[in-house]
């Protein structure tokens, strides 16, 4: 069976095409877009291999029957600890090209503005709760790991 798409694979799946959309617009509009959509897209594949997964994680511990019992995803941990703060600077420079779409005088329609806000809130919400969530995920399957393997804690089992 096919695994259910995460929310946030449908939200950057449909952010993309989105951007994409605009991408092949004429003048600065497009070029901006279509630097937006390089930045985005690689930015997300690092997120498809990092939060959503330890998302997943977290997830799993409400909906125990969704996952697979031994889906535990440490490489998404360690990959996500090593490119936070690549992630964090990706959102800064995605953000800066949001800014200069914003500022183009009269070729940014209503569309294209909604989309830079969507994006910008894209963003405030990772920062302010998913990737706090994915940290967290990560935090509990080291200590998981610990409560199952204590030779790992070096605490003794006597
Ligand atoms: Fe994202
Ligand atoms: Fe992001």
């Amino acid at each position: 069976m096919k695994e259910k798409l995460s929310f946030l694979d449908r939200e950057h799946a449909e952010l993309l095409e989105k951007i994409q959309g605009f991408s092949t617009c004429d003048g600065e509009l497009g070029k901006n877009f279509k630097e937006a959509m390089g930045k985005f897209g690689s930015h997300l594949e690092k997120e498809e291999v990092t939060v959503i997964p330890l998302l997943k994680y977290l997830g799993s511990r409400i909906r125990p029957d969704q996952v697979s019992r031994t889906f535990k995803p440490y490489s998404a941990r360690d990959g996500f600890r090593a490119e936070y703060q690549t992630m964090l600077g990706e959102h800064r420079q995605i953000e800066k090209i949001l800014d200069r779409i914003s500022k183009l005088e009269g070729t940014v329609n209503q569309k294209a503005q909604e989309l830079v806000m969507e994006l910008k809130h894209h963003i405030e919400v990772e920062e302010e709760v998913l990737y706090p969530a994915a940290s967290a995920a990560g935090d509990l399957m080291t200590n998981s790991l610990k409560e199952s393997t204590p030779e790992i804690t070096g605490t003794s089992s006597h």
